[in-house]
């Protein structure tokens, strides 16, 4: 199934998606007043979304001790950027080396090819948002950090373009940047491609790469371009029992 405004692939049953409708209803009918509502808002997690706030919980407590900054390579609407300015937060409040920084299109999915198109019956401009939308979420992540200590140092990035061009841009842009978690959700094989390409010179031993699509026939361009450049027979690939899709690897 997909989404009715940006052919983003949903995998609900039609009893689940009719619930879920329900409780964006309900969301946007709450009877509670503005200055409770944040603290609330877990009236609304459902088990499938509170599974993957989980999953990235579990794996911030594994980069804690290591040195690095934190990747993610598709945004899209930047839930899990804004999550885990909120982890940092949390476990290591005043870690300012360990920036976050995410990149998109912000105008969907570019460098589809058959690979990608065939099972996913997606096309460049698949999970597109709205016009102008970097900058809302610049301002919510930025509100983030405002929520937290050594919050005169901005410690997230958010680039947008062509991850063929952006990825390797921003690592000749920072030769001092090693990275300790990288979150692979380009989807498609193309830009995945690119971005491990970057990313394999500054790992080092310990660093996790968490991959959305890794052995998921919808999308296999991600495991292709892992394929191509990593030894999937030198790497346990882990998973967490709450989640069904996302994997995560570490360096060793
Ligand atoms: C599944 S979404 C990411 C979801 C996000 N990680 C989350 O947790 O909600 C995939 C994203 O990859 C982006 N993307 C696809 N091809 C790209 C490219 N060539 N360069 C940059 N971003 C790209 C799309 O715009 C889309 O937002």
């Amino acid at each position: 199934m997909k989404t009715y405004s940006y052919d983003a692939i949903v995998f609900s049953s039609n009893d689940e998606k009719g619930r879920e409708q329900e409780f964006v209803r309900l969301l946007k009918e709450a009877p509670i007043p503005d200055d409770e509502l944040l603290a609330n808002l877990g009236l609304f997690l459902t088990s499938k979304n509170l599974s993957r706030i989980l999953f990235f919980a579990e794996i911030y407590k594994r980069i804690v001790n290591s040195h690095g900054v934190i990747m993610e390579f598709g945004t899209r609407w930047g839930q899990t950027m804004s999550l885990l300015a909120a982890l940092r937060g949390i476990f290591e409040p005043f870690n300012r080396h360990r920036q976050i920084i995410g990149f998109d299109t912000f105008e969907g999915h570019r460098g589809i090819t058959e690979l990608d198109a065939v099972p996913s019956r997606c096309s460049d401009g698949s999970y597109a948002v709205n016009p102008g939308y970097e900058a809302y979420l610049e301002e919510i992540i930025a509100l983030q950090e405002g929520l937290n200590p050594v919050n005169h140092i901005k410690k997230f990035e958010v680039v947008k373009g062509d991850a063929l061009e952006t990825v390797p841009a921003w690592f000749d842009a920072h030769p001092e940047a090693l990275v300790s978690l990288a979150i692979l959700d380009f989807d498609i094989y193309a830009p995945t491609k690119a971005a491990l390409e970057a990313l394999k010179p500054r790992l080092f031993k310990g660093s996790i790469i968490v991959f959305d699509e890794l052995c998921d026939g919808t999308f296999p361009g991600e495991t292709v371009a892992f394929r191509e450049l990593f030894s999937p027979m030198n790497f346990r690939i882990q998973r967490f029992p709450m989640t069904s899709r996302v994997s995560f690897m570490e360096v060793e």
